[in-house]
């Protein structure tokens, strides 16, 4: 059995991993931490998780009891990986880190975009990026991970096939995306509250989010050469789920685009291409690690229009971040993830 510790358990994509590792055949939770929970049993927390984790209690993070383990996950905001990260590492003990503070391969970069200092650029060399359908062979040899955000993953999946081919104009990409509340986390914020987010839409950080330096660097690399990227995230009022809406011009309208996509994810098990004129809905992936995609060229027209939803906690967080597990400790890569999407 894998021992597993969790470093920031009762938010929403701590309680997620719970969810998932609960199936898990080979991993085992020793330790969940949150410094305002300490001592509530789990499943008094979170009583979906009553019969899966009896015996087990929240406890403050504990670097030594945290080391004792095979493999940590961090579930926490940006900064805490970076203190504690190095310690853990130096133990021998692998680190899943699903915030963003090893995402950015440049430190100054992630300091710019998250207002202080870069807290362990020394790691930086160690840090491998997990998206499995760019970097599974550089997992598989990895001590830590950085779990690509909710909006990477979708923005990214959607438009890779299209710049490895060299066949999307990379300087002129859009990405049109909306997400459900959970994506804020479980902190108490205003913007969160249901009268706040219910029964509207909006637009948010358009001028520069987070995300943006992130999807720059994954879409840079895929095609070989500077991009421009237009990102608009919209907050919905949904609970779970992200939908990105892509926008890309080719200068080749000849090339078969559904056959290129079928080809690029032909091997890959969470990533789903629809049939031509398909319309994912977020509903059809809620719970389940599943991208699932369609690509459209309107009108026969120069303009593609890709399609990709996720399940942000799921695909864009915790079921991202087991699949790296499953990859690092030579696993089925599947193991623990092949329930289906819950619909209605
Ligand atoms: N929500 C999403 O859809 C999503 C998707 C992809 C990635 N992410 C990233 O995943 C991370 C967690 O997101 P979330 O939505 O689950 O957040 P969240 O709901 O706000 O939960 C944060 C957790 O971290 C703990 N924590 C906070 N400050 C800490 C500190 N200084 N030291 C140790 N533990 C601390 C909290 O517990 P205590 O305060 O009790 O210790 C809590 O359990 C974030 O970096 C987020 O950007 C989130």
């Amino acid at each position: 059995m894998i021992k597993v510790g969790i470093v920031g358990g009762t938010g929403y994509t701590g309680v997620e991993l719970l969810r998932l590792l609960a199936q898990h055949p080979q991993a085992e939770v020793a330790v969940i931490t949150s410094r305002s929970e300490a001592g509530v049993a789990v499943a008094d927390m979170y009583p979906n998780l009553r019969g899966h984790y009896d015996g087990l209690a929240f406890s403050v993070p504990d670097s030594k009891a945290l080391a004792a383990c095979d493999v940590v996950f961090f579930a926490t905001p940006h900064g805490v990986a970076h203190a504690l990260a190095g310690e853990l590492l130096a133990a021998g003990t692998k680190v899943i880190d699903l915030s963003a503070d090893f995402r950015l391969q440049d430190a100054n970069e992630w300091g710019k975009w998250y207002g202080q200092p870069h807290g362990a650029p020394e790691l930086l060399k160690d840090a491998v990026y997990g998206l499995p359908e760019v970097n599974r062979e550089k997992i598989r040899q990895a001590r830590l991970i950085a779990v690509p955000g909710c909006y990477p993953t979708a923005t990214q999946l959607g438009l890779l096939p299209l710049l490895e081919a060299g066949l999307a104009d990379p300087s002129r990409l859009i990405a049109d995306c909306k997400s459900g509340v959970s994506g804020a986390g479980r902190g108490a914020a205003v913007g969160s509250l249901f009268c706040e987010a219910g029964e509207s839409m909006k637009a948010y950080a358009v001028k520069g989010h987070r995300h943006l330096p992130e999807i720059s660097q994954g879409l840079r690399q895929a095609a070989g050469k500077e991009i421009g990227l237009t990102f608009v995230p919209h907050l919905t009022p949904m609970i779970r789920g992200i939908h990105a809406t892509l926008y890309a011009t080719v200068a080749d309208t000849s090339v078969d685009l559904q056959a290129l996509f079928e080809k690029r994810y032909g091997n890959e098990p969470f990533v789903d291409v629809m049939p031509a004129g398909s319309h994912p809905e977020t509903r059809s992936v809620r719970g389940a690690n599943v991208c699932r995609i369609a690509v459209h060229r309107p009108q026969g027209g120069d303009l593609v229009v890709v399609l990709s939803v996720i399940d942000n906690l799921v695909k864009g967080a915790s079921g991202q971040a087991v699949q790296n597990l499953n990859i690092l400790f030579g696993l089925d890569e599947r193991m623990g993830l092949s329930h289906a999407g819950l619909l209605p």
